[in-house]
């Protein structure tokens, strides 16, 4: 399995690539919020109907023949909301494990986490360790969970690492390159992200996956993520193929 998408992208290759299907789909699920107040409903409400979008996507995008999806499902910053929020998104999980596990094997998903897993709480530890381990030997799509993910933290991992190698001789310092770079990142079994999708209407990246989109197609949409369906994914998807994608060439 590692490797198995392993190509990252350099601005001398694919210049004027034929657009297909995008191998790796990242989507910020923004506005769970906005939907359950919007209904009169506590946030967190908006959050548990939020997971019900997931595989709806995954299962949609396994069969256009996406082969990694990446959803943002917390971030290194959102420790700074209301415990009681954090808390009942830290539980989702365990709820993800339980509703959605069957689904997920009918459909071949494969699960995967990224992100300082290690600061979870066990409970969530143990749920997302288990999810992986189930869906280990599915080869669908990857649905990739960046769980406490910040590209900044994650720069700083890679960056860490890489300096030990230097540290240990083996490497040099003059011998460091973009790659090696890549390889060290919470995505080295990925290709870059190809489409970034961002819903509710915030036209920003969020500290997400700095690194890996730096030649991302971006596409935003005022839908909220409970409300995004299949049609959506389709139109994003639809528009990300008419991009002329030229990694710094003419
Ligand atoms: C952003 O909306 C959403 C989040 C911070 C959490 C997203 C999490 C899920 C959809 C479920 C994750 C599921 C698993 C299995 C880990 P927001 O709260 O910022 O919405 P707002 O902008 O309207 O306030």
């Amino acid at each position: 399995m590692l490797g198995r998408f392993f190509n990252h992208q350099k601005e001398s290759q694919a210049v004027d690539v034929k657009m297909d299907v995008p191998r790796h789909v990242a989507i910020i699920m923004d506005g769970n919020g906005r939907w359950a107040l919007k209904r009169g409903m506590p946030r967190n409400i908006g959050h548990r109907e939020g997971m019900k979008t997931i595989h709806r996507i995954a299962e949609y995008a396994n069969h256009m023949g996406v082969k990694v999806l990446t959803l943002f499902a917390f971030s290194s910053e959102n420790w700074l909301r209301p415990k009681t929020e954090v808390d009942f998104i830290l539980r989702l999980p365990e709820r993800f494990l339980s509703s959605e596990l069957p689904k997920l094997q009918a459909n071949n998903v494969q699960v995967r986490v990224m992100g300082a897993v290690e600061a979870l709480p066990s409970h969530t530890k143990k749920a997302v360790d288990t999810v992986m381990f189930e869906t280990a030997d599915n080869d669908g799509i990857i649905l990739n969970l960046a769980l406490n993910y910040g590209g900044r933290a994650d720069i700083v991992q890679a960056v860490k690492r890489l300096s030990s190698d230097v540290e240990q001789g083996r490497c040099q310092i003059e011998d460091i390159t973009e790659e090696m770079i890549s390889e060290k990142l919470y995505t080295s079994d990925f290709p870059d992200p190809d489409l970034l999708i961002r819903t509710s209407g915030e036209i920003r990246l969020s500290n997400f996956m700095l690194w890996q989109m730096a030649y991302s197609e971006f596409w935003f949409t005022d839908v909220l993520w409970p409300d995004f369906g299949t049609e959506h994914f389709a139109e994003a998807v639809s528009v990300f193929q008419q991009r002329k994608r030229r990694y710094g060439g003419v």
